[in-house]
């Protein structure tokens, strides 16, 4: 069996490893990497291949930063031609980036099976570009493993037939089992590094709707820099964060807060680990911190991962900045939400779709 992984953007990273690595056990199978060139910098895609252990992609399209339309249809137009080559058996996609949508499209029309890894995910709000690359590669996809059961739920709702949907549990939380202890023997020169003396928070931020907007930027950026003066705060910063902050000289409003460029997963995930709280936009910090039980407070009004709510330390806080103070008051006052870890989140989801696929 032939197989092809299409990866592009950051949070795709960890998602493959564990599958690369479950499927190496078999004989069988072929694997070829596909790297759409989405993301580019060292620390948004190098440092994770080199810390999760991914062979370099056999193919890089290459297709850097665009808008939505434009980077969609260059991964399509670049991609058709290595699909066409390698006559893979199976694609399998990853998440919910441009990437993933552009690779299910191509291998739709050309009628080639794709395999979604982490289907079934709907925030329901359709402004996010997400929700859209999800909608859109469910409907296409031949094989749907979800990491929890309301994405079995989201996707029989949506008309999708029951046996094409394997809830296969959390994929990033094998690659976080797997690099945990070394994550952790990296945490002394960290609290060195970054002056971790006591307790601290770390943020990421990247949302369009937190991020592209200055006024809405201007507000997280004052408030963050409020909570600062009682906890000092790490960000790393996503790079389109950093060009927003520049571009509307927003920087004066966030003086107490300690940025750096955006970190590899070793570190990242050491600093999430021993944080008092985690404040965030993106899905798999959400997904992690639940895994870690370290209190995450979640600036956005919706989620398509509840279950890290319902059952996770996730709160939603939306754009209500005095919500957020409260909950991290209560978080300094020790009356975190530490959750408990959800159903089948347990290292071993890449064996589980491994096993899937070879049984094909
Ligand atoms: C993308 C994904 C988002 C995911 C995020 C993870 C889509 C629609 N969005 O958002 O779902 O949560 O990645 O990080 O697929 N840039 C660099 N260097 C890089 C990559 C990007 O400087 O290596 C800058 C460019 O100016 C670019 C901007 O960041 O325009 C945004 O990059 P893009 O990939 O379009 O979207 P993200 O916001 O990264
Ligand atoms: N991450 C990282 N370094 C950072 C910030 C995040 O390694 O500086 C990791 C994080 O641990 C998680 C993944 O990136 O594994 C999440 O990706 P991101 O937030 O870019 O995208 P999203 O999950 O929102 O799509």
């Amino acid at each position: 069996m032939k197989l092809i992984h299409v990866v592009g953007a950051r949070p795709n990273f960890m998602k493959v490893a564990p599958v690369l690595h479950a499927l190496g056990h078999y004989d069988a199978v072929r694997q070829i990497i596909v790297h759409t060139g989405q993301h580019y910098d060292v620390n948004m895609s190098d440092i994770f291949f080199q810390q999760l252990g991914i062979p370099a992609p056999d193919v890089n399209l290459e297709i850097g930063s665009a808008s939505h339309a434009q980077q969609t249809a260059q991964i399509m137009a670049r991609f058709e031609p290595v699909v066409l080559e390698q006559k893979p058996d199976m694609v399998l996609v990853y998440g919910d980036v441009n990437s993933t949508v552009a690779a299910t499209l191509v291998c739709a029309k050309l009628l080639i099976p794709v395999a979604h890894v982490e289907a079934g995910l709907r925030s329901g709000d359709r402004t996010m570009p997400e929700e859209i690359n999800r909608l859109v590669t469910d409907q296409l996809a031949d094989l749907l493993f979800t990491p929890s059961v309301d994405g079995d739920q989201n996707l029989l709702r949506e008309g999708i037939a029951a046996e094409k949907i394997h809830c296969v549990g959390n994929v990033m939380i094998d690659t976080l089992v797997r690099l945990q202890p070394q994550a952790e023997a990296l945490w002394p020169a960290l609290q060195t590094r970054f002056e971790l003396h006591s307790s601290y928070g770390l943020i990421t931020l990247h949302r369009p709707s937190n991020v592209d907007e200055p006024s809405m930027l201007g507000t997280i950026l004052a408030t963050l820099n409020d909570v600062a003066k009682d906890l000092p705060l790490l960000f790393p910063i996503h790079p389109r964060t950093r060009q927003r902050i520049h571009h509307h000289g927003l920087d004066k409003l966030a003086q107490r807060i300690q940025f750096c460029d955006p970190l590899g997963y070793l570190d990242f995930l050491a600093l999430q680990a021993h944080a008092s709280v985690v404040l965030t936009d993106s899905g798999g910090v959400q997904e992690e911190t639940t895994y870690l039980q370290v209190p995450c407070i979640t600036l956005r009004e919706n989620t398509e991962r509840p279950v890290t709510v319902d059952v996770g330390s996730n709160i939603l806080v939306g754009r209500d900045m005095e919500r957020l103070l409260e909950e991290v008051a209560r978080i300094l006052q020790g009356e975190a939400k530490l959750g408990a870890i959800p159903p089948l989140w347990d290292g071993r989801t890449g064996e589980r779709i491994a096993s899937i696929l070879h049984a094909l």
